[in-house]
């Protein structure tokens, strides 16, 4: 048997914990499972949203590593504050 190729990870950083995030949260936690050959690995990183507690709630859920804090949004524009190394 071959040594199983290292893959690059595709990092995903989440804004917004609502029903799309859920719905997207949980479509890329099937992507591994389903494609066995995909040539990047799936790593959920970091979710923000300007209430804390959905986006903690996600995080939970969906094993995403970290929760970023997003501040109220000031007209389309929005800050997130994203942790070290992201
Ligand atoms: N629900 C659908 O079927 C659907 C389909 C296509 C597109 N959309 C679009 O996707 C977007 C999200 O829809 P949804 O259904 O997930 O809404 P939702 O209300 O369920 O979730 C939106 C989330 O974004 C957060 N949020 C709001 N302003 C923010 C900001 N400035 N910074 C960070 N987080 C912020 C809210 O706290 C909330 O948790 C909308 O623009 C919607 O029009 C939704």
């Amino acid at each position: 048997m071959s040594p199983r190729r290292e893959r690059p990870e595709l990092r995903i950083g989440m804004v917004g914990a609502g029903t799309m995030a859920r719905a997207h949260s949980a479509a890329l936690s099937l992507i591994g499972p389903l494609y066995a050959d995909l040539p990047v690995r799936i790593r959920l990183v970091a979710v923000a949203d300007i209430n804390g507690t959905v986006a903690a709630d996600l995080a939970d859920r969906y094993g995403y590593e970290r929760v970023a804090y997003a501040s109220a949004s000031s007209g389309n524009r929005t800050a997130v504050e994203l942790p070290a190394g992201l």
